[in-house]
């Protein structure tokens, strides 16, 4: 579905990241895979890692500022040229506001949970768009989580994040629609990743959707990859906008 396309899997932390099964969906379906982490710190393992994968190469790239996107986006088009789909799969909120009831967040602590999950993404757009490094058609996908519409305890601060994520999609969908780009989010079901550990009792999120979701398992990794990979490929052409649900059916439930 990949042949012949660049794609860009932005924010690789180790093998049990969402982007790992992501990037090893995109590479087994043809796709020349580039990647971006966050922290020099961890360049060495992120390498070791990816050479799983032929020809990828890993940039650090900061999203905390638009001049660290920038500066990171345009090194990757001088070293490659321009590519063909981006996936944003980044997000922090501090341990705090995942602990205390969700009255209690901080404004700073409301302000970094957003501004690194969801402001991040428009800013990714923006300077993507800006500096063309998009080819015609591109495709960028975001990672979001059923707590942006539905309480869960323990998400608070970041399931408001994730709301503004999944707004941000529409709206930039619409901003870049006439130039043939499209923008999306898969909506995954809870996953065991290092993030994840620090929502309180996430094991008992995962035991409730082995119980209820239709399909009564949870999702791999690998599998929201392949969702990332439809909506990277000309087969997903005519979706943009959209939240696509990869959790076993979870969200369709009502009790
Ligand atoms: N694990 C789940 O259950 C689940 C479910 C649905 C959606 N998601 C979303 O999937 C995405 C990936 O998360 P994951 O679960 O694979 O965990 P992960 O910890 O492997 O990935 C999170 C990434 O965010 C990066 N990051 C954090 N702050 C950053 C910053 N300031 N600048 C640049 N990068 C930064 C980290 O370095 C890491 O690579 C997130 O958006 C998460 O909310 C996760």
């Amino acid at each position: 579905m990949l042949k012949n396309k660049k794609v860009l899997i932005m924010g690789i932390r180790n093998k049990w990241s969402i982007a790992w099964g992501a990037a090893k969906s995109a590479y087994e379906n043809g796709a020349e895979v580039l990647f971006t982490f966050n922290g020099e710190e961890n360049r060495e393992k992120v390498e070791e890692l990816i050479s799983e994968i032929p020809n990828s190469k890993a940039y650090e790239c900061s999203v905390d500022t638009d001049d660290e996107i920038k500066a990171c986006l345009e090194k990757i088009k001088k070293e490659n040229g321009t590519i063909d789909a981006i996936l944003h799969s980044i997000a922090h909120a501090n341990t705090e506001d995942l602990r205390n009831n969700f009255i209690n967040t901080s404004r700073d602590g409301f302000s970094h949970a957003n501004d690194v999950s969801a402001y991040s993404f428009v800013a990714i757009c923006r300077i993507a768009n800006e500096i063309e490094l998009l080819n015609e058609n591109a495709s960028i996908v975001s990672l979001t989580y059923h707590g942006s519409t539905k309480v869960l305890e323990g998400y608070n601060v970041m399931g408001i994040a994730k709301a503004a994520l999944e707004a941000s999609v529409r709206y930039l969908a619409d901003n870049l629609g006439p130039k043939g780009i499209r923008v999306n989010a898969v909506s995954a079901g809870p996953i065991k990743t290092l993030s994840a550990k620090g929502i309180k009792d996430f094991g008992s999120i995962l035991n409730v959707v082995e119980e209820k979701a239709p399909l009564r398992r949870n999702v791999t990794t690998k599998e929201v990859g392949d969702v990332v990979s439809f909506l990277f490929s000309n087969m997903s052409r005519a979706i943009t906008g959209q939240i696509i649900y990869a959790d076993s059916g979870y969200n369709i439930m009502g009790i």
